[in-house]
């Protein structure tokens, strides 16, 4: 088969945006499956700097069909503007479809994220705060707004009638928080579905068809495997399945698919609540942070650092079937005496562990047990000759590779399409 899935094996931001922008040079489709515009991508090409949210990042690769499928869900206001915004930046919408399956975001999902959040008090997920846990919560409990309702005038118009009925009562009575308007709402919201009804389509129709064909197809996940609902740091993840979701999320079946790549930083960050065991909270993770420029696209807030984690990639490689991995932002380990990766857990009775603890209790008790390596002090960037790099970055690469036992696709050393180093032809082998 011809698909290819490209997923994040941290807690996000692992740079999907720009390996799915490269991969997809030679693709005729890119597909999203799951989350929403919680998701922040930024692909930088020549001088240009492109940040997508909800539009797939193969987009730019503009003579391709660039997809949000039916596990997505759609804030129609976000995707309306970010079109506007690619629009102004040259980007083609020609060959964009939405799956008349997708969810809706509505103001009131937005409203209850943030109800949520405060009721946790000191046990907040640190959310984006664009309202995806609600939506999903929706489209569980089978009371859900799809594409194909909010471009339907009546049908519109009575779901969500129903819907703020109940949802007001949840927010004057149980949140003690002022009600929101149904007109205002359903004006603003119905132009945005008439707005995007040219792009709404049955995609999997599409999809299985150019699937058929031979066509080769990019299923582009967003967020990462550490933040999956099922396979993630559990309550402290999103409320959508980066792992396999594109078979549900797409309307295809797994035998669609032929590899899967698992994009990773050269460390590990994090934005949010939750354990991060190899989290560092000295000068070194300042450093690192300054270096990788990690503040995040969505939220704008300082993106936790810490060092690479093997348990963490060995996690993801099991749960979600990789079997090649792109590492990305190498570069920001220039200057640095040494670098670490995590190969295990120390519990208190002194047991290690190399699988990662579902009860949130253990992860709690667990200590890092790190391998050090000797750090390189000259920077990577525009290196795109491996053989060229100091000898201590060539054995940090290695050390990865024994660890995880998987094949490169990518090494990555800025974040421009023209910094990264292929390895390997994914569509080929
Ligand atoms: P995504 O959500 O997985 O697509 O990742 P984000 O775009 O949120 O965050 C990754 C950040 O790292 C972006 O600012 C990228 O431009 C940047 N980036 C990607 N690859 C590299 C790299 O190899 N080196 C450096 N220095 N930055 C990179
Ligand atoms: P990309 O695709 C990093 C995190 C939030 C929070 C948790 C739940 O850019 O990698 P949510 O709003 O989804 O209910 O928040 O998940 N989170 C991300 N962190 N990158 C993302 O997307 C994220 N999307 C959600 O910070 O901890
Ligand atoms: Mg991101």
């Amino acid at each position: 088969m011809t698909g290819v899935v490209v997923v994040g094996m941290q807690w996000g931001d692992e740079g999907k945006g720009k390996i799915t922008d490269f991969l997809s040079q030679k693709t005729q489709i890119v597909a999203r499956y799951q989350g929403g515009d919680n998701a922040g991508h930024t692909v930088e090409v020549d001088d240009k700097v492109y940040k997508m949210r909800l539009v797939p990042s193969g987009i730019l690769n503009s003579e391709k069909i660039a997809m949000i499928g039916n596990g997505v869900v759609v804030n129609p206001q976000s995707l309306v503007k970010e079109m506007a915004a690619l629009k102004e930046q040259g980007v083609s919408f020609e060959n964009f479809k939405i799956s008349n399956r997708a969810q809706v975001i509505l103001p009131y999902h937005i409203k209850l994220d943030g109800l949520q959040e405060e009721s946790k008090g000191q046990h907040k997920i640190g959310t984006t705060n664009r309202g995806i846990g609600p939506a999903y919560m929706d489209k569980v409990a089978r009371v859900g707004i799809r594409m194909a309702d909010l471009i339907e005038k009546d049908t519109f118009a009575a779901k969500l009638k129903a819907n703020l009925e109940s949802k007001n009562r949840e927010f004057t009575q149980l949140y003690h928080s002022e009600p929101l308007e149904f007109a205002d709402i359903f004006a603003e919201y119905y132009e945005y579905g008439q707005q995007l009804r040219p792009y709404v389509w049955d995609t999997s129709k599409i999809l299985n068809e150019e699937l058929t064909k031979g066509s080769k197809v990019l299923f582009e996940g967003a967020q990462g495997i550490m933040l999956d609902i099922d396979h993630g740091t559990y309550p402290f993840v999103t409320s959508s399945n980066p792992v396999g979701g594109f078979t549900a999320g797409l309307g295809v079946g797994p035998t669609a698919i032929k590899r899967v790549v698992g994009v990773a930083k050269a460390y590990t960050s994090r934005v949010g609540a939750g354990p991060f065991p190899t989290e560092l909270t000295d000068d070194t993770g300042d450093f690192i942070r300054d270096a990788g420029h990690e503040y995040g696209v969505v939220t704008k807030r300082p993106r936790r650092i810490g060092w690479l984690d093997a348990v963490v990639l060995k996690h993801a490689q099991r749960v979600a079937g990789i079997t090649d991995l792109a590492l990305n932002s190498i570069d920001v380990l220039s200057g640095l005496d040494e670098v670490k990766i995590c190969t295990g857990y120390q519990l208190p009775n002194g047991q290690i562990i190399d699988e990662y603890p579902a009860s949130l209790n253990v992860l709690d008790q667990c200590r890092p047990v790190y391998v050090t390596l000797p750090g390189w002090q000259e920077p990577l960037r525009g290196l795109t000759d491996i053989t060229k790099w100091p000898q201590a970055a060539r054995n940090y690469l290695e050390k990865i590779k024994e660890l995880t036992n998987l094949d490169f696709v990518s090494v990555s050393v800025g974040p421009n399409r023209d910094e990264t180093i292929v390895l390997k032809d994914i569509w080929e082998n």
